[in-house]
């Protein structure tokens, strides 16, 4: 794993954004795994700003988001579709539909990561996945204790994870307690990985990740055994660790 340590968000958008840049100057048909969460938002915005000032395209761009809220449809504004709209895709000059998130509100929930696993299977993988991770370890949706094995399923969301989620909606009650997710080996098919890391909150979960050991418990660990990791991460998210840039 690469790690390259930055002051603080602001620092790591940009990196991070610049990150993403190269790789879509270097293949305008790069197929994307994105994430949603307050981590990315800072990227997206340097995205978009780059787009709009160096004319960046995206035209040939695919994108899978790692996941969804069981319940919403794409209209609601909690959704992950919303966010990534809203956040991202309105603003550049992508395909929309070329733009894929699970859907949180198909009849047949089992049927639904079927389908999205095999669309990611037959569109070839994702080139580069952007990871956000949080305070417990969850990479997408995938809490501790989910199998390493696992491919695009439905989760219960872990009680931290529904808390700490709960600053984007009106009450606590209204956050969904289900998701899809892409799965840990969904995820470990991409055949690069980013993962950003900002602020204090993620601190413990940074020092578990690079110094603790490989376990289901903690999700993140699992990106110790991919090949092509590279982690931006702030001072504070990786405050107390010995970084070799
Ligand atoms: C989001 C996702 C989650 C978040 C994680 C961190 O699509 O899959 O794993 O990346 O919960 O969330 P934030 O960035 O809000 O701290």
């Amino acid at each position: 794993m690469k790690i390259i340590e930055v002051k603080d968000y602001k620092e790591m958008s940009q990196k991070a954004a610049e990150y993403i840049i190269e790789k879509v100057c270097h293949n305008p048909k790069i197929k994307l795994g994105l994430a949603t969460g307050g981590t990315p938002i800072g990227t997206y915005q340097n995205l978009i700003a780059d787009h709009k000032q160096n004319g960046t395209s995206y035209a040939n761009v695919m994108t899978f988001n790692l996941d969804e809220y069981i319940g919403l449809s794409g209209e609601n504004k909690n959704s992950y579709r919303y966010f990534m709209d809203e956040q991202l895709f309105n603003h550049i000059d992508i395909n929309k539909k070329n733009t894929f998130v699970p859907q949180g509100v198909a009849e047949d929930i089992q049927a639904e990561c079927e389908r999205y696993e095999n669309l990611l299977e037959e569109y070839g993988g994702i080139d580069l996945q952007v990871l956000g991770i949080g305070g417990n370890g969850h990479i997408g949706f995938n809490e501790p204790g989910t199998s390493f094995q696992s491919q695009t399923h439905v989760v219960n969301l872990a009680t931290s994870t529904i808390n700490a989620n709960a600053r984007f909606f009106n009450q606590i009650e209204e956050v969904p307690v289900q998701a899809v997710t892409m799965g840990i080996s969904t995820i470990m098919k991409s055949k690069e990985i980013l993962l950003l890391a900002s602020g204090e909150s993620k601190n413990n979960a940074m020092v578990q990740l690079l110094n603790g050991e490989i376990t289901e418990s903690f999700p993140a660990s699992v990106l110790k055994k991919h090949p092509c990791v590279t982690i931006i991460a702030d001072r504070a998210a990786v405050a107390g660790l010995k970084i070799q840039c």
